[in-house]
């Protein structure tokens, strides 16, 4: 399909009905919201890079506010079953918020999403060292990327348009070494908010060295609205009958548990407090629900890997996905101490969650863990999707 190509001007605002489509240019389109991409400042990083944010405007009532920088998510719009929208995402007003507290709040997560075991590896025969960036348990790793991943740096965006559907390239390429990783990786990531309210990701690496990859997004949701207390009683279903439990630094020891008859079994819709406090050494490894479930997906089709449904508000999600696996991580790092997007209110302690699709942590150390080494010549591509919706 073509794809249109906005200018962006840099820094002034600009609307623009990026679709083409005949509603949308009588100011019109599904639901009767007109697709768009606007584009105006955010700010400027600590060292002077300037941040834009690009808002799309789904015809189908989601809006999305992302940043260049770490292609976060800001604000995320969705109806509820009155088709009120409301923001559902933690996220900061400035780059001051964003540079001060980083619990990667809307953020692209490369080269690595989740734990690396003490910051090292060993790939073809070479032992690689990666700065080690969070100790849980007080052992140290490398987390989603390391001291400055793909959460923490400027893309490049071009906005997109498919009919209806708008869209954002982000492109980034992280120099040989970056964070100690091999390789020159050639990163693009699109984002896509269709007119049904799906926002998909693609995701797409080349390198030209042998090196680990393990893209993701760390989105965080709050059905009620950001801000409007925790998310224990939203409602999780994950299709996964096996999870990797960890060791006290979060780590997966490198087995594969059933998850029948325990709190990790969501193969039924549960809600999410239900179980949590249970006695159960897993739990207390991750001060909650931070584990990484295995999906029943083992062909690399998209497939459905969770749903999650919040009773009062109506709101759903499926969380589809390529990946072979999903981390369900409940805001247990979270706390009371960090504001919010909105006014006089602080964010809270489990105030939202995460669904992070990916390879599971560790999986350059785990030689039983599908693999997540990217080569020269071959193409990383997964592809998720958020589907929003309502029920009663
Ligand atoms: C992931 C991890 C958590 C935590 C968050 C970020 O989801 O699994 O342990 O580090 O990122 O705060």
């Amino acid at each position: 399909m073509k794809k249109s190509v906005i200018a962006i001007a840099a820094t002034s605002v600009l609307a623009v009905c990026v679709t083409g489509c005949m509603c949308c240019k009588k100011g019109e389109g599904m639901n009767g919201k007109e697709a768009s991409v606007v584009v105006k400042p955010f700010g400027k990083t600590k060292d002077g890079q300037l941040v834009h944010q690009y808002t799309l405007t789904g015809a189908g009532g989601v809006v999305m506010d992302v940043i260049d920088y770490g292609g976060k998510i800001v604000r995320l719009y969705t109806p509820d079953r009155t088709g009120k929208a409301i923001d559902i995402t933690a996220g900061f007003n400035d780059m001051a918020g964003y540079e001060t507290f980083d619990p990667y709040f809307g953020s692209l997560i490369g080269r690595y999403g989740n734990r690396i075991a003490n910051g090292k590896f060993t790939l073809d025969s070479k032992t690689y060292t990666l700065p080690t960036n969070n100790e849980p348990g007080g052992i140290p790793c490398s987390l989603h990327g390391g001291k400055k991943g793909f959460d923490a740096v400027v893309w490049h965006v071009e906005p997109l348009a498919e009919g209806e559907t708008v869209g954002l390239k982000l492109s980034m390429t992280s120099p040989d070494g970056d964070q100690g990783y091999p390789g020159t990786l050639k990163v693009d990531v699109t984002y896509w908010l269709t007119p049904g309210n799906v926002w998909r990701i693609e995701y797409q690496a080349t390198t030209d060295k042998a090196t680990p990859i393990n893209l993701t997004q760390h989105v965080y949701f709050n059905f009620k609205g950001e801000a409007s207390g925790d998310i224990l009683d939203h409602e999780l279903t994950l299709f996964a009958d096996k999870m990797t439990p960890v060791d006290k630094g979060l780590i997966p020891t490198g087995k594969l548990a059933s998850v029948k008859g325990t709190p990790f079994d969501f193969t039924t819709p549960h809600v999410i407090g239900e179980r949590i406090n249970t006695k159960n050494e897993q739990l207390e490894f991750g001060g909650g629900y931070d584990h990484n479930w295995v999906l029943d997906n083992p062909n690399g089709k998209l497939a459905k890997a969770a749903a999650l449904f919040e009773k009062t508000t109506g709101r759903t999600m499926e969380v589809w996905t390529t990946e072979p696996a999903i981390q369900f991580y409940c805001g247990n790092f979270m706390t009371d101490k960090v504001p919010s997007k909105t006014k006089g209110k602080n964010l809270c302690y489990r105030g939202g969650l995460a669904l992070e699709t990916q390879h599971s942590p560790d999986s350059p150390n785990q030689p039983n863990f599908p693999s997540t080494i990217l080569r020269p010549g071959a193409v990383y591509k997964t592809t998720t999707e958020y589907r929003f919706g309502v029920k009663e």
